[in-house]
């Protein structure tokens, strides 16, 4: 089991101003933050981080979306780093999240989620290096 998962606080969440409060959650869940930038996808990057969902109804709304202000992306490392995270950031619609979780305390909608949080180890891995260096972990 991997140690890492990789996460990024997206437009919506960033433009209301819950990234000190969402990192907060996280590091009290005791994850250790490994990596951190705030950055803005381009269409491209944003069409190829979420290819998995090209065909689905929702892709041009999602790539519009992330692509709409900056984010914040982390890589974060804890023991079952992926379920725990997963767990803490709550059902993808905010209306069946769980109480406390991150996306039922700052998420708008379905589509405006505030969090991304990797689905796998495998994903987690592809992810972090998406966007981020080896010299950018620490
Ligand atoms: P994420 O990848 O962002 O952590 O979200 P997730 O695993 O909980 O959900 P996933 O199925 O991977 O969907 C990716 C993102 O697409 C948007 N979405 N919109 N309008 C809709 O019905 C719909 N369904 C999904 C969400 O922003 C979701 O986080
Ligand atoms: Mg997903």
């Amino acid at each position: 089991m991997s140690r890492t998962t990789f996460t990024m606080i997206k437009p919506d969440a960033v433009s209301a101003g819950h990234v000190g409060a969402i990192l907060e959650k996280i590091t009290t869940a005791g994850f250790d933050i490994k990596g951190l930038k705030m950055t803005q996808l381009s269409k491209r990057e944003a069409e190829s981080f979420y290819a998995i969902h090209s065909e689905r109804p929702f892709f041009g709304e999602l790539v519009q979306f992330m692509t709409s202000g900056p984010i914040v992306a982390a890589v974060l490392e804890k023991e079952n780093a992926v379920a725990d995270f997963r767990a803490l950031i709550g059902s993808t619609n905010p209306e069946e999240a769980a109480e406390g979780t991150i996306r039922k305390m700052f998420a708008e909608s379905v589509g405006r989620n505030a969090v991304h949080g990797s689905d796998s180890d495998e994903n987690a891995a592809i992810e972090c290096s998406f966007h981020f260096s080896a010299r950018e972990l620490y």
